[in-house]
């Protein structure tokens, strides 16, 4: 069957290739207690942006939540004279919380997420055994984004790719020649992201991973984590499509699915769960707000026991 949305894709990163006024500016923002790098991307002609993955600083051991990180997202918007006007998370993360509801307030756009945030939502919202309050529909979120959807940061062309496997939900955006891959392909020395919570699938995964592999050569791609790498001491998080197919550890050109999959699944057994797994998915298949409060006017997080 002919991929369209991948077609349209490669059209678009190769316009965006030709012409320098369609590609966006870019700056990442590391946090580095949750090795997540939150994008702010804007076209510089009309000063529309939109803002990827951002983090609220959570700490577990407290319960406290705090802005400094998201705080400094403000700070480069105002600087830069932006105009938000959308908030994107490539899924729903099990790593850090999501700041979209805090910058949402203060600098207006819309929340967006990829539509099989649903199936998420119905996972998680029974290990969370959340009552009917919950609702299991996306409308947290204002808008749900579908394979081959498309989208605009002012005059900038956008196109969402759905790449499963890390999660049911992921998705991939493309603006201009600048692929946001989410959790898929880290850096070339580092690999790819994992595939074992509820929900992940190895061979969807990689199967994910080539099609953006597909992409021509010379799309920029923007990573959602980095962890470093033995023998590189630097935090990094773009690369390119030519690059990956030459160097990716993990799925270079020449890795079959059956090897990938063998390899996924042994090293998922070792990893620990991340620390703020909890946490963070009970908030952020509510789009980053957390559960309503109790009758004494404070919210809770829940932990599941012996249950993952
Ligand atoms: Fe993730």
């Amino acid at each position: 069957m002919a991929d369209t949305a991948l077609q349209a894709a490669k059209e678009q990163i190769l316009r965006a290739r030709e012409d320098k006024s369609l590609r966006p500016s870019i700056a990442g923002f590391f946090d580095e207690a949750t090795n997540t790098v939150t994008y702010v991307v804007h076209d510089p002609k009309s000063r529309k942006a939109a803002v990827i993955d951002s983090v609220l600083d959570y700490e577990a051991a407290s319960g406290r939540t705090s802005n400094g990180s998201a705080d400094r997202v403000i700070e480069y918007v105002h600087s830069n004279d932006l105009e938000v006007v959308w908030h994107i998370e490539t899924h729903a993360h099990a790593d850090h919380i999501s700041a979209a509801p805090y910058l949402q307030e203060r600098l207006g756009g819309k929340l967006a997420i990829g539509r099989d945030i649903i199936k998420v939502q119905d996972v998680f919202g029974k290990l969370f055994n959340a009552g009917t309050e919950f609702e299991r529909d996306g409308s947290q979120f204002d808008k749900l984004f579908v394979d081959g959807e498309t989208f605009r940061i002012g005059e900038l062309e956008g196109i969402a790719l759905h790449v499963p496997g890390h999660t049911p939900a992921d998705m991939a955006f493309i603006i201009g020649d600048a692929d946001f891959v989410g959790d898929t392909i880290f850096m070339p020395d580092f690999g790819t992201a994992r595939a074992d919570f509820p929900g992940g699938d190895a061979g969807q995964l990689f199967r994910s991973i080539r099609r953006i592999l597909s992409l021509p050569d010379e799309t920029r791609l923007f990573l959602c984590h980095d962890y470093k790498a033995p023998g590189r001491d630097e935090y990094a998080w773009e690369s390119t499509v030519g690059q990956q197919r030459r160097e990716n550890v993990h799925v270079k050109d020449g890795v079959t699915e059956e090897e990938f999959v063998e390899m996924r699944n042994r090293r998922d057994k070792d990893l620990a769960m991340p620390k703020l797994i909890m946490p963070s998915v009970q908030v952020n298949i509510r789009g980053g707000r957390l559960p309503d409060p109790e009758d004494n006017g404070v919210s809770y997080i829940k932990i599941p026991v012996n249950a993952v």
